[in-house]
């Protein structure tokens, strides 16, 4: 049994994807399940913190004592950030956001009869490079899911989004961590140090994780 090691803490996390609209039955989104970030939520509920978890569309039921904000583009889940992150201790970014939306979705269902449809994307705004320059004490937790190079750009993240830490992930080939009940994580830290892990559920991870930021925090509390 795990100790009641962030009970007071209030962690507030996101999870799953984006969907950003292209016209009322069609949208551009990311193959995340959900599941790494709901493992978080539930193993910090169980640890004894108040969770509160933004999350993109999934098919995952809700952690029990978990409360719950259902977004569904970028920019909802950055404004849904921005105005609870100032009473938060611990923030974990999970979502796969979009990078992109469409800047000139439809209001009514496009039609196929019209012609080929031209699908102008705008960038979205970096939510988690936004809670970056705006935290004071909250401790900063990103991930990076990557195809290659995983290492090089962890590291540019954690330095260009002020983070505390970053855990990357690779989402291409077996090991992939999209959709799958498994993940191979490395910690990154400012001060250049790492942590890989092997192979294991989520939900290992999730305590991992968890223990590294319990452990980093209390580091930080005691100069
Ligand atoms: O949901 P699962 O199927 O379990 O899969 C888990 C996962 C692969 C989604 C997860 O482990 C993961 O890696 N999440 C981050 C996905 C991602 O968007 O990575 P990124 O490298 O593109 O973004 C880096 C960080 O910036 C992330 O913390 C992301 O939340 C954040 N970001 C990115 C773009 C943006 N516009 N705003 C952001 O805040």
């Amino acid at each position: 049994l795990r100790p009641k090691d962030l009970k007071g803490m209030r962690v507030l996390m996101t999870a799953g994807p984006t969907v950003e609209a292209i016209d009322p039955v069609r949208y551009i989104s990311n193959h995340s399940s959900g599941k790494m970030g709901y493992a978080i939520a539930r193993a910090a509920e169980y640890r004894g913190a108040e969770v509160c978890l933004v999350t993109g569309p999934v098919n995952l039921p809700i952690p029990h004592g978990v409360e719950s904000v259902h977004v569904q583009a970028a920019r909802e889940m950055l404004h849904a950030m921005e105005n609870r992150m100032d009473e938060a201790d611990i923030i974990i970014k999970v979502a796969a956001v979009a990078d992109f939306y469409v800047n000139n979705a439809s209001d009514h269902k496009i039609k196929k009869t019209h012609g080929l449809p031209v699908i102008e994307l705008e960038k979205n705004p970096d939510i988690l490079a936004t809670l970056g320059q705006r935290k004071k004490q909250q401790f900063l937790v990103g991930f990076a899911a990557e195809t290659r190079d995983l290492s090089a750009y962890a590291k540019d993240k954690i330095a260009r989004k002020n983070l505390d830490m970053i855990v990357g992930n690779l989402v291409t080939g077996p090991e992939s961590a999209f959709g799958s009940d498994q993940n191979t994580v490395t910690f990154f830290y400012p001060d250049g140090s790492e942590n890989a892990l092997k192979a294991m559920p989520k939900e290992k991870v999730a305590d991992h994780l968890l223990d590294a930021i319990v452990s980093r925090m209390h580091a930080r509390r005691n100069g």
